[in-house]
């Protein structure tokens, strides 16, 4: 199945795929493991900075290694690439997934270069590479993936507009579209608070096939997630989450053992670590047992 079939079926029966990034290769084979366990798809993202830091080629052999060791579907998004360029060196690549967001640009900018990388996605669709689904992006989504000691007052002005969503849609043909809602991207002091009215919005105003995507994941209690899949959302992005995990986990591993020097020892906990949260969110997303 490709990823915008499952982003559809996701879309019908209310529950959403889970999108997580990774810089490393454990960090990938924890996101791959437990969505192996779990019997559902694994989306793989990696950001700008991340993709740097390990290579864009190298992602892409990443994903297509853990595509043989396992018989779930794995996809490998360009996640908040944020120019024309960085998104066509992902897809230059290899990356079966893009996602464009020029969503700090004025809107006319926004959908012309979102327009362009939904064009060039078709351009280079190969038989290795038969579909690229591209994501655009409206809104102000604040905040950034990391642990933020302040409160981030998100505003009724940030949220995306449902008609403007529509016609976004319409003129890139994006696959998918990201939404801001009260989704504040990072752990900060304050508790996150969905617009849940305006995700059905949203819903209502875009095409049954494009699928809705929350970004910023990390930290919306779950009540909020649920109610938000009720509503249309079929993809949810979590990364800061999996970040503490992985990083407090190799802090714990060195203080119990200072001497220990061996990474495939001590990179063991923090892919458990990982794990743990993996299956937690691919629960609550009624994302197991899907494929
Ligand atoms: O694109 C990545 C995400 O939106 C992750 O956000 O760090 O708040 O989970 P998060
Ligand atoms: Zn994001």
């Amino acid at each position: 199945m490709t990823l915008n079939e499952i982003l559809k079926q996701a879309t019908q029966e209310h529950w959403a795929t889970g999108h997580f990034n990774f810089s490393e290769s454990d960090q990938a084979r924890a996101i791959c493991e437990a969505a192996n366990e779990a019997r559902t798809c694994a989306i793989l993202g990696t950001s700008e900075g991340e993709a740097k830091h390990l290579g864009y080629f190298q992602a892409v052999a990443l994903r297509d290694a853990f595509r043989k060791e396992f018989g779930v579907p794995i996809f490998l998004n360009a996640d908040h690439h944020k120019s024309v360029e960085a998104a066509k060196t992902a897809i230059d690549a290899g990356y079966d997934s893009i996602h464009i967001d020029l969503s700090a640009l004025s809107f006319e900018d926004n959908v012309a270069g979102t327009e362009k990388i939904v064009e060039y996605a078709k351009q280079v669709k190969s038989d290795k590479l038969p579909v690229i689904s591209v994501e655009g992006e409206l809104g102000y989504l604040r905040g950034s993936r990391k642990i933020q000691n302040e409160k981030i007052e998100v505003r009724p002005e940030d949220y995306t507009d449902p008609e403007q969503a529509a016609d976004f849609v319409r003129r890139t043909g994006v696959d998918r579209l990201a939404i801001a809602v009260g989704n504040i991207h990072g752990i900060s002091l304050n508790e996150p608070t969905l617009d849940i009215e305006r995700i059905k919005q949203i819903r209502t105003a875009v095409p049954d096939d494009v699928a809705l995507v929350l970004h910023a994941g990390s930290g919306i209690p779950d009540d909020q997630i649920k109610a938000a899949i009720t509503a249309g959302i079929a993809n949810i992005h979590i990364n800061t989450e999996l970040r503490v995990a992985y990083t407090q986990a190799l802090k714990d591993e060195f203080q119990k053992d200072p001497s220990n020097v061996i990474p495939y020892k001590y990179d063991a906990s923090a892919r458990e670590a990982m794990k743990t949260i993996l299956r937690q969110k691919l629960q609550l997303f009624g994302a197991a047992n899907r494929i």
